[in-house]
């Protein structure tokens, strides 16, 4: 992602997010939660983060027809291996059209040439067309992390590398 792409990620990640909760998340993810996460996909966030030069996060974004339809981004934890994704997501119109699984490919390959052994997300149970993502790509349920972020259980999908 380069300071150009910072409005088009935006507006993607945004507009996924506000569909998954509406259509998966509602009911399961509460509403103040939900509100936060979304007040958090930023321009002044994403500025941020690459002013800050930070060489341990990565982010990726996918564009068709010059837009960006979507991003994903997480962080290799120093010298250690390990690989936390914290969002992929893909703009709602232009969803299933192999993006996810183009950004997803991306950040594991990234990943990989970077020396990890392993990279881990966390998600919820409901979110089923992301966790059949994963699955399609060899994460595996590794934890169920009971009362995680917001008193909400999450699980965590891993995948190893070597
Ligand atoms: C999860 C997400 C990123 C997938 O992106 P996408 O571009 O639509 O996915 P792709 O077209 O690349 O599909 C790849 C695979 O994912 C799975 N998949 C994607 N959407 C699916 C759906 N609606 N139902 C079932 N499986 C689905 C399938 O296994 C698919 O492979 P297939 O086409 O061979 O069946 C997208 O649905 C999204 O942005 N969701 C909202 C954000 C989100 O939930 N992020 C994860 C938070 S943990």
């Amino acid at each position: 992602m380069t300071a150009m792409d910072i409005d088009g990620t935006v507006r993607a990640l945004r507009e996924a997010k506000i569909d998954i909760f509406n259509r998966f998340e509602r009911g399961h993810y509460p509403k103040r939660a939900h509100l936060f996460d979304l007040s958090r996909i930023s321009r002044e966030n994403y500025q941020r983060a690459l002013d800050s030069k930070d060489k341990e996060s990565y982010y990726f974004v996918a564009e068709m027809n010059g837009r960006i339809v979507g991003a994903a981004y997480g962080r290799i934890f120093g010298k250690s291996g390990f690989s936390f994704l914290h969002s992929v997501a893909v703009h709602p119109s232009k969803q299933r059209q192999g993006v996810g699984e183009k950004l997803l490919r991306e950040v594991v390959a990234y990943s990989r040439k970077q020396g990890c052994h392993k990279i881990s997300l966390n998600t919820l149970q409901v979110l089923i067309p992301a966790l059949k993502l994963y699955l399609k790509l060899g994460f595996v349920p590794e934890a169920y992390l009971r009362k995680q972020w917001w008193k909400v259980d999450f699980i965590q999908m891993s995948k190893w590398l070597n």
